[in-house]
């Protein structure tokens, strides 16, 4: 396994002082899946004063060392190198009350969620595979390490870890862990809107999110109670969707009548970010609007704007109540220069102004002009929109 240089500074620094260190969890897991990791977590058995004392000479951050943390920057990147860890109790099922070092690599591992992210590596001792964690990546299971009640419970947001990686990586849940995924779900309750957020999105977007939402719609109702009695669409064309899509998809389904609102109900409460919820409001507002015709299409493109329509068609596609050749027909729209915004009109609203109109009506004589040619009923020339406004001044 290739290090980078960093990893292989701290690891040998580490050696020559008699400690031993290894890469683990994530990185050491992506590795045997082929992909490049995110980032290094080193773990060691060298005590936090003792870290910080053969590493005196390079540059540190002292942010975590109360948990067994010390950040080492090499060539200006940052390594997180952590004490073996053993934790004490999680009376909020999110965070250890007090954590404890150790000597031992295996508590370390034992301690750690899944058997997929227990396994460790250096160049001196190879792979570290306690609990077949390579096994269960060969036969893409998710397991948790040990006791699955217990290691849920002591941190509820592992739930929802299980759920992504078993989505993103397209991989089956254990039936004990399972068992304990659905007995444990209601403490999903007490973890961060953030941290289930973030979480939310990747599991969204995994190759595999169609079976684990239908499998686990009941730990969903947990974090999105919007979405209880969770309904799903087709699974070819949900699969084929961006993650956006699918998520509006849900709520699309499963609150039919209300879905805008249970949509931003439900993306409030989870602090998700503001482009993020009022996009999904948009295009499910804009669900109700027709899309069969030039002049419909235009009006969707006035309501929602172009990111915004091509949103609508994309879910409404997925609930499969528009053809797939839609979205070609508004590309073409766009590409001919369809006028669907006050900019696009061939009159502005300082000449409006020189006619006399003053105010509000201003704005609002642009925007019958606006539908007026969306409906095909006033050609965008200057003349002739000057025209209409005159006659609508008239009346
Ligand atoms: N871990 C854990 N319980 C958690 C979070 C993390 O036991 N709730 C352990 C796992 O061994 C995990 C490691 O800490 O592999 C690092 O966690 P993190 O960086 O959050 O996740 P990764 O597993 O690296 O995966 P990803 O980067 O894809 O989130």
């Amino acid at each position: 396994m290739n290090l980078p240089k960093g990893v292989e500074f701290i690891i040998n620094r580490l050696d020559e002082r008699n400690h031993r260190a290894d890469i683990v969890g994530g990185c050491v897991r992506d590795f045997l899946l082929g992909k490049e990791p995110n980032d290094y977590d080193i773990t060691t058995d060298a005590t936090p004063e003792e870290m910080r004392d053969i590493f005196s000479d390079v540059r540190t951050v002292d942010t975590g060392i109360k948990h067994g943390t010390l950040t080492v920057m090499y060539d200006g990147e940052p390594y997180e190198i952590t004490t073996y860890r053993l934790e004490g109790e999680y009376s909020d099922n999110r965070h250890p009350d007090s954590v404890y070092f150790t000597r031992k690599l295996s508590e370390d591992l034992s301690r750690r969620d899944f058997t997929v992210n227990a396994m460790c590596y250096n160049h001196k001792d190879g792979f570290t595979d306690m609990f077949s964690g390579k096994e269960d990546l060969e036969n893409r299971i998710i397991r948790a390490v040990g006791d699955p009640e217990k290691r849920f419970t002591e941190d509820a947001l592992r739930i929802l870890r299980a759920l992504r990686f078993a989505a993103t990586l397209d991989f089956t849940i254990e039936p004990e862990t399972s068992y304990a995924i659905h007995k444990t779900s209601h403490l999903l309750k007490r973890v961060s809107a953030e941290r289930i957020y973030a979480e939310w999105r990747k599991l969204i977007s995994g190759i595999g999110a169609y079976r684990i939402l239908a499998e686990y719609a009941e730990v969903i109702e947990v974090i999105i109670p919007e979405l209880t009695g969770l309904k799903l669409p087709a699974k070819p064309l949900f699969d084929e969707a961006e993650a956006e899509i699918r998520e509006l998809s849900l709520f699309a389904l499963t609150d039919k009548n209300n879905a805008p609102n249970s949509f931003t109900s439900a993306m409030l409460a989870l602090k998700c970010d503001n482009r993020h919820r009022n996009f999904g409001k948009l295009v499910l507002d804009g669900l109700k609007m027709k899309t069969d015709s030039v002049p419909e299409l235009t009006r969707l493109l006035i309501a929602a704007g172009e990111d915004g329509a091509m949103g609508v068609l994309d879910l409404k596609i997925l609930l499969e109540i528009c053809p797939p050749e839609r979205k070609q027909t508004l590309k073409e729209l766009l590409k001919g220069g369809v006028c669907y915004r006050i900019s696009d009109m061939k009159i502005s609203g300082n000449e409006l102004l020189e006619l006399g109109i003053k105010g509000k009506s201003i704005g609002e004589n642009l925007s019958r002009l606006l539908y007026l040619i969306a409906d095909g009923k006033l050609e965008n020339e200057r003349k002739k929109l000057l025209e209409a406004v005159s006659r609508m001044e008239e009346n």
